[in-house]
Parts: structure tokens; C-alpha cells; sequence
């Protein structure tokens, strides 16, 4: 029984590259073009969309089926949508020579298919060619770059409310037809869209992309352009076991730490209160946010508890942004910093509680040894030390984001890495700490809480 008096069932699965599919035949405006004439014709109610899996008859796509009557149609692409929407919808009459009514036909075509395509995989694999999925990964870079460039070349502010390839090659000082064909693959990822010779932003793209947006990320992405250079170093820090041509942090580019912090904040903003809220704050007067970066953390603690007396300590090239950070909070009279270095200093002293984001996979973890011993003699009576980061199962491959970060640490560090829980319980207690526990969060990251013997 249908609880509407319509459901369309369309089919909208991608396939490989070497088959036909109605993803690949457009499926997607289909849809679009088919919500938007069920809309205009008020059938909201009436009418239930559901995109579906293959129906087998990919070769013929897009493909759809309506219930209760079981009717299907193929190669219904947008411009035939209105006429099957007016006569088998509005109408309730399939629409004559495009319904597909030769049921042993159909089946047919969809046994042949399936042997077909079966055939194709066995000759694919004893061929050796790579699995879908193995090749994709290989290849993954490829599109990733194109994004990179085009965030590092400004291309989504260059196109503005809508540009030709050649405006936006003037605009972003870059060739035409280098231009054209970066404007084209970013059209093809769906990072744009392109009306004639003219392309335009997409909703997304005009948010977090264009700089004359309130919302945009181009500062906090490019620290993502940056890391690229420095993963084109993997082999060779593979090969060394540790990163090559490093420079430290407190000597880098003020660029390159501008974009860092920028990309602290903008992944902190969101998650920061949520992490705050997770943590007691009983009893705790004084807290360290130890590498604080731009103070998002710092300000989500002093949002939760206005009387809490906060510092961030973080590295002398990085305080000023920090300050930055604040100030723009409105709380730089209630949350103090303080330049140093957590390697050598040891910060915090008379502290309730010790906070450390993102701080433990940049060192070794003799480092992080050292580290704890060192602030664990700062933190009062019962202080606690509270640390945030991505923390691997004991078999260190999961979590999948967790393994694959830790490569981040081989090639922008002397000795960090991402560590399982047991790592770290086993440290704390080594550093003097009790009770050590490990709290899950929704979301990629986990803390770890102890307390001061
Ligand atoms: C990955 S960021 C994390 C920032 C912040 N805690 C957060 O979660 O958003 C690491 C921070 O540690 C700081 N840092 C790195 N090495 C440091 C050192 N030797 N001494 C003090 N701070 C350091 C960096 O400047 C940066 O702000
Ligand atoms: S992909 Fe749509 S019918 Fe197979």
C-alpha cells in the first residue's frame, strides 16, 4: 500500500567509469527537474521522489518506476519530465509510447545486461586492471589538487557573481587556457556550474570560498594547500623516518603560521563548545590551555565559566594572533597569554586544570613524557590534566581519519605521530597522574582525563 498516492522510484546509482549508468546519463537534473514540476503542479502531497539503486537497465538510463501501478520509463532525462509529470501524474495516464509496456521485453534486456556486465568484470580482472576502488584512491590526489589550486589561485572570488574563462584569467593573472580547463574540471566537480560560456559559484563555493564572504575559509584552507608540499615529501620521510627539510614552527613563514592558527580556529569554532560542555569544571579556578592556537578553546571555557581566570601559552610568533583571536571575542581583558615553549618551559603553575588540544601528536612520545612530568608539577592539589586528540584503537588502523594523520605528523615533524589510548594511559601514570581515563566524543577526536596523584 503506498501511503502517497504516488512513488517514484528513479534511479540514481553511479557506476564505474567503463559502464553506462543513469547517474552517468543525468539522473541528478532529472531529479532536480522532477521535484521542481511535482512542486509547480502542487503535488507535494501527493507525489513521493525516492532516488534507487540500478534497475538493470543502465544502458537505457535515467530509468524510473511509479507505484502502485509498477510502471516504468526509460531515458527520462529533464527535458521529458514536464509530459510525464502533466499526463501520468496530474493526469493519471502513463504516457503512451514512452511507458514502457513489453514486460518480457524488459526482462530480457535486464538478464543481458547483468550477463553482460559480469562478463566485462571477469575480462577486467584477468586483464589486471585495478579495482574501481584501488585506482580511485591512486588517483585521488588529482582532484584534490584542482580544489588546492583554485583556492591558492583565488578562482571562486575572480568569478564574482558570474565570469567567462577569460575574465577570470585576467582577473586571477593566468592564461586562458589554462584558466578554461581548471573552470571546466571544477564545473565537472560540481564546484561551480557553468551556463554557456559562463561560470558561476555554487551556493557552497559562494559561502566558504569567495572573500567577500562573511563565512569564508580561504585563509584557514590555504593551511591546507601548504600541507601539500609538505606531503609530496612522504617518500623520503618514509625512507628517513621522519620529516625532511623541516623548519620549526617558531621560524616558519608568517604566512604559512598564519594559515595554521587560521585553520585551528576554524575547526575549533565548531567543535569547541561541544568539547568544553564535555568537561567538568567543578571546583577549577585557574586553567591552562596549553599550545592554545587562536584561544578557541580558551574562549569556549570562559563563555562556559565567566569567573574561570584562563592563559593561553603557546609559541612567542603565535601569541600575537592568539591576542587577535581574543580580542575579537570581546575577552582579551579576561583571558591572558603567555609566549614560551611547552618543549622547555613549564607553564601553567597553580593551575585547576591543564588543557591540551592537538598538542600530543606533534611530539614523541618521550616528548609527551617529559611534557606531562612537567606540568604535572604546575597543576594544584587533585588539578587535572585534560587532552584532546585523535586517538588510535591498539591496533593503530583505526580510526581510519587517526592512521591516516599520523602520516601528517611523519612529514611535518621530527617525532609526532598519533597514539593508541594505552599510549597515553601508560604515560600519564609514568608522569604521576591517577585515575587516567579515556572519554569518547562525537566526532573524529577523544580526550584523555587524569588527575594528579
Ligand atoms: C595543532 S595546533 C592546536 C591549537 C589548539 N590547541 C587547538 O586545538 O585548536 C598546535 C598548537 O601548538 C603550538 N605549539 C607548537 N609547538 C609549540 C611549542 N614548542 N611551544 C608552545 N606551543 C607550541 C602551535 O603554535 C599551535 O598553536
Ligand atoms: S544504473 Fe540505473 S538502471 Fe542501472
Amino acid at each position: 500500500m503506498e501511503v502517497f498516492k504516488y512513488h517514484i522510484y528513479l534511479c540514481a546509482q553511479p557506476k564505474p567509469e567503463w559502464a553506462l549508468s543513469c547517474a552517468g546519463c543525468g539522473a541528478e537534473q532529472t531529479l532536480a527537474e522532477l521535484r521542481s514540476q511535482v512542486s509547480k503542479s502542487g503535488l507535494d502531497s501527493e507525489v513521493q521522489i525516492t532516488t534507487c539503486g540500478c534497475l538493470g537497465l543502465c544502458e537505457k538510463g535515467p530509468n524510473l518506476v511509479i507505484y502502485p501501478e509498477g510502471v516504468w520509463y526509460c531515458g527520462v532525462t529533464s527535458d521529458k519530465v514536464a509530459e510525464l509529470v502533466a499526463s501520468h501524474l496530474k493526469a493519471g495516464k502513463p504516457v503512451d509510447g514512452f511507458a514502457r509496456t513489453d514486460l518480457a521485453g524488459m526482462k530480457r534486456e535486464i538478464i543481458e545486461h547483468l550477463l553482460k556486465v559480469k562478463a566485462r568484470k571477469e575480462y577486467m580482472d584477468r586483464s589486471g586492471m585495478l579495482p574501481e576502488g584501488v585506482n580511485n584512491l591512486m588517483r585521488g590526489f588529482m582532484e584534490s589538487r584542482i580544489m588546492l589550486s583554485a583556492i591558492e589561485l583565488d578562482i571562486f572570488s575572480a568569478i564574482g557573481p558570474g565570469s567567462s574563462a577569460k575574465q577570470v584569467a585576467k582577473r586571477i593573472k593566468a592564461d586562458p587556457r589554462g584558466t578554461e580547463t581548471i573552470l571546466n574540471a571544477l564545473a565537472a566537480l560540481k564546484l561551480l556550474s557553468k551556463t554557456g560560456d559562463r561560470f558561476h559559484n555554487t551556493p557552497v563555493t559562494a559561502r566558504d570560498l569567495v572573500a567577500d564572504s562573511p563565512d569564508c575559509g580561504r585563509p584557514a584552507m590555504m593551511h591546507t594547500v601548504h600541507l601539500w608540499h609538505r606531503w609530496s615529501t612522504l617518500t623520503e620521510a618514509v625512507k628517513k623516518g621522519t620529516a625532511v627539510e623541516l623548519v620549526e614552527m617558531k621560524k616558519r613563514d608568517p604566512k604559512v603560521t598564519r594559515a595554521f592558527i587560521a585553520a585551528m580556529h576554524k575547526n575549533a569554532w565548531f567543535s569547541a563548545p561541544l568539547v568544553v560542555s564535555a568537561i567538568d569544571l567543578n571546583g577549577v579556578n585557574t586553567l591552562l590551555d596549553l599550545g592554545g592556537g587562536s584561544g578557541a578553546y580558551a574562549i569556549a571555557f570562559a563563555r562556559k565559566k565567566p569567573n574561570l581566570k584562563i592563559t593561553v601559552f603557546d609559541l612567542p610568533n603565535v601569541i600575537p594572533l592568539t591576542r587577535k583571536y581574543i580580542a575579537q571575542a570581546g575577552l582579551e581583558r579576561v583571558i591572558k597569554t603567555q609566549a614560551g615553549d611547552l618543549l622547555k618551559d613549564q607553564p601553567g603553575k597553580g593551575s585547576d586544570l591543564i588543557f591540551a588540544s592537538a598538542i600530543c601528536h606533534m611530539l614523541s612520545p618521550r616528548e609527551n613524557i617529559s611534557l606531562f612530568k612537567r606540568v604535572r608539577k604546575s597543576l594544584n592539589a587533585h588539578g587535572r590534566i585534560v587532552i584532546q586528540d585523535f586517538i588510535l584503537q591498539r591496533d593503530k588502523i583505526s580510526p581510519r581519519f587517526a592512521a591516516v594523520f599520523a602520516l601528517n605528523m611523519l612529514v611535518n615533524t621530527k617525532a609526532g605521530g598519533t597514539y593508541s589510548g594505552k599510549e597515553y594511559l601508560d604515560w600519564l601514570e609514568k608522569a604521576g597522574f591517577a585515575q587516567a581515563k579515556i572519554q569518547s566524543l562525537p566526532g573524529p577526536t577523544s580526550l584523555v582525563i587524569a588527575k594528579k596523584k
